[in-house]
């Protein structure tokens, strides 16, 4: 039996990397997904997808950051399929710059995509989780919760605040019979990240660069950190409430370390890719 037969999934950024990966994982292992993004074009080809694979998928369009918008997405997913079983609140965005520079506005902006989502989503879900007798909640930190970053402090703002949210949840909902966990991906190949690394005279360097800080030497796919989310929407993971996964291919393992080469994982990553698209 798949590990999420019979169970609905909402699924917030699901138009792209990790929340795309974590749909498409879902759909695979049984559930019914509502991919809720801002970008309707794109959710629709995911959930054509998906229907080819045999299972069901509803796209939404929908800001995060705004609370009608959440509250309808989630009233829509219900009305389509019936009930809400897991929350995974994986939409995010990133602004690059020193804190001085900051308006208000993108202050607020950043809070309200990373962090306030998170109290919309959970707020409206919390009827149809309770009603689900069992229930999961994911929220996509990443290792920039437990580290600073060069010049995203709203960005590190945000990521450390959902680890607080993230326990919160899970203390104040145990007894409702909802686990909520944090999945924490490091350097993971989606567009968030080519947008920042495009930015730069040369992409692939500066890649190659940050990849000599990291043990296993590769960065993350989108499928990586979707199967820990998985492995936290399900009976996998049961006894886990309350905490962070670190899915960083080692990074924050060591304060000084730098590779002196090649490694294992690095030769097999044309091989995984292959497999994984297979
Ligand atoms: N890629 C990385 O290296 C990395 C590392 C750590 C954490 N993360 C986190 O993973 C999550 C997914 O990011 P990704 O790397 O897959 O990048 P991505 O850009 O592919 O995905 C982000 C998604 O969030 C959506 N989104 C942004 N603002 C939104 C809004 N207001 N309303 C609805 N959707 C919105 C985007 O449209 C996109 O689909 C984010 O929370 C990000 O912070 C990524």
């Amino acid at each position: 039996m798949s590990r999420l037969e019979g169970k609905v999934a909402w699924i917030s950024g699901a138009t792209s990397g990790i929340g795309e990966a974590t749909a498409r994982l879902f759909a695979c292992e049984g559930a019914k997904v509502a991919l809720v993004g801002r970008r309707l074009a794109l959710s629709r080809r995911i959930a054509d997808g998906v229907k080819a694979e045999g299972s069901e998928a509803l796209p939404i369009r929908c800001d995060v950051s705004n609370e009608q918008q959440v509250r309808d997405s989630i009233r829509l997913t219900v009305e389509r399929f019936g009930k809400l079983d897991i929350l995974v609140n994986n939409a995010g965005m990133v602004h690059v710059k020193p804190l001085h520079q900051y308006t208000e506005r993108e202050w607020d902006r950043v809070m309200a995509v990373n962090v306030k989502s998170m109290f919309f989503s959970v707020k409206h879900a919390m009827p149809h989780l309770r009603r689900a007798g069992q229930s999961w909640i994911v929220n996509v930190g990443s290792i920039s919760s437990f580290v600073g970053q060069a010049l995203t402090p709203v960005y590190t703002t945000t990521k450390h605040a959902i680890v607080g949210l993230t326990k919160s949840i899970a203390l104040d909902y145990a007894a409702d019979g909802i686990r909520c966990n944090c999945v924490c991906p490091g350097i993971t190949d989606t567009p968030m990240l080519r947008e920042h690394l495009n930015v730069l005279p040369d992409p692939e360097a500066a890649l190659a660069t940050r990849l000599r800080r990291v043990p296993m030497g590769i960065p993350l796919t989108p499928r990586d950190v979707a199967k820990s989310i998985l492995y936290l929407s399900c009976e996998d993971s049961s006894g886990i409430t309350g905490t962070t996964l670190t899915i960083d291919a080692g990074y924050l393992t060591a304060a000084e370390w730098e590779t002196k080469g090649g490694t294992k994982f690095k030769k097999a990553g044309a091989s995984r890719e292959r497999a994984e698209e297979a």
